[in-house]
C-alpha cells in the first residue's frame, strides 16, 4: 500500500503532467469572455419530462427575436436535443473559424449551438465512451460538464441580448446542475402543465431551484386548456390552472393546447411566425415582455447599489 504523502505527490505530479488544471482554467476563461457579451441568460426548466420546454424556448426566442432582440438558444439537453428541428436547422458540421466554432443559425437568425449537430444523423442517440476502468457515472458526468463549457466557451456566439438555456428533464439534481454551470445565470423560466403530478414535480424543482440560489423568473403554463379551432371555444385540458399561491412564482402566461404548436415545431417553422394572430402566440409575446421587463427591473436595481 502507498502512503498517502506518496499518494498525493503521485497525484500531483499526474494533474501537473496531464495539464488538467490549466486546460480548465482556460476553458472557464474563455466562457466568462463570450458569456461576457451576452447581456441575459434564462435557462428554460421543469422537473417533468415532456410539458413542452423545448417548445416554449422555441417560441419564445422567436418572440424575444420579434422585440428587436439578439437571441440564442443552447440546447443543454445532451440526450434528447430538439431545438435544431424545432427551429428548421439545417444539419451541418460546425464550422471553425478563428473566432470560434460558427453557431448553426435557425429561423429567423436565431444562433443556436446543440449536440444534435454534432451526431452522424438526427436519430444517432448521444453516446460518452468511457475509457476501460474508469467509473462510467463520473466520466459521463464530466464529459457533459465539459460539452456545456465548450457550448458556452468555443462557440463564436457574439453579442447578444438573450441566451435562452433549454435545460433537460429530471427532478434530479441534473438540470440545476447545469444551470450553475452557466455564468450570472439571470434566472429560470418553469414550466409545467396544470395536470396535479406535474405540478407537484415542478413545484420540487422550484424549491431546488431556490436552494442552490437560482433566481426563478416565473411560470409558463403550457397545455393550459384547449381553444376549439371552429368555434373558439375555451375547455380545461389537464384539470385547473395553477395559481400564484399555489407555487409561489409568478405566473408568466398559460399557452393552450394547439395542434398547430407541434406541427409547426415538427416542420421548423415556430409557432409565433406562423400564426401570429393565435391567443397562443400571444401568451408567448406576453411571457417575453414579462421576462424582459423583470429583468430590465433587476438590472436597474443592482446599478443602483
Ligand atoms: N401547447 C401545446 N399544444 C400542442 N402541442 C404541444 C404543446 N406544448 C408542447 N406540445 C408538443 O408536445 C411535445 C413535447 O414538447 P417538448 O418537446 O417541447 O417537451 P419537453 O418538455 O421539451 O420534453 P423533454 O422533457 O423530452 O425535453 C412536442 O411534440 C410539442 O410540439
Ligand atoms: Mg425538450
Amino acid at each position: 500500500m502507498l502512503e498517502r504523502s506518496r499518494l498525493k505527490q503521485l497525484d500531483q505530479e499526474y494533474i501537473k503532467r496531464s495539464e488538467v488544471v490549466r486546460q480548465v482554467e482556460d476553458q472557464i476563461a474563455r466562457v466568462r469572455a463570450r458569456m461576457d457579451r451576452v447581456r441575459h441568460k434564462v435557462a428554460v426548466m421543469s422537473g417533468k419530462g415532456g410539458v413542452g420546454k423545448s417548445l416554449v424556448t422555441v417560441n419564445l426566442a422567436v418572440a424575444l427575436m420579434e422585440r428587436g432582440e439578439e437571441v440564442g438558444i443552447l440546447d443543454a439537453d445532451l440526450n434528447g436535443p430538439s431545438i435544431p428541428t424545432m427551429l428548421g436547422v439545417e444539419r451541418r458540421p460546425y464550422e471553425s473559424t478563428p473566432e470560434g466554432a460558427l453557431p448553426a443559425v435557425g429561423f429567423g437568425g436565431i444562433k443556436v449551438a446543440s449536440i444534435e449537430l454534432l451526431l452522424p444523423t438526427a436519430t444517432t442517440p448521444t453516446l460518452w465512451k468511457a475509457p476501460q476502468g474508469a467509473w462510467d457515472a463520473v466520466w459521463k458526468g464530466t464529459m457533459e460538464m465539459s460539452t456545456i463549457r465548450e457550448f458556452l466557451g468555443d462557440v463564436a456566439w457574439g453579442a447578444l441580448d438573450f441566451l435562452l438555456i433549454d435545460l433537460p428533464p429530471g427532478t434530479g439534481d441534473k438540470p440545476a446542475t447545469i444551470a450553475q454551470w452557466i455564468p450570472d445565470l439571470d434566472g429560470t423560466v418553469v414550466v409545467t402543465m396544470p395536470s396535479k403530478v406535474s405540478k407537484l414535480v415542478v413545484a420540487r424543482s422550484i424549491q431546488f431551484a431556490q436552494m442552490l440560489g437560482l433566481p426563478v423568473i416565473g411560470l409558463v403554463e403550457n397545455m393550459a386548456g384547449f381553444c376549439c379551432l371552429t368555434c373558439g371555444a375555451e375547455t380545461e385540458l389537464f384539470g385547473r390552472p395553477c395559481t400564484e399561491e399555489e407555487l409561489g412564482v409568478p405566473i408568466l402566461g398559460r399557452i393552450p393546447f394547439d395542434c398547430r404548436l407541434t406541427l409547426s415545431a415538427d416542420e421548423g417553422r415556430p409557432f409565433v411566425a406562423e400564426y401570429p394572430d393565435a391567443p397562443a402566440a400571444g401568451q408567448f409575446r406576453e411571457v417575453a415582455a414579462k421576462i424582459k421587463e423583470a429583468l430590465e427591473l433587476k438590472k436597474t436595481f443592482f446599478d443602483a447599489l
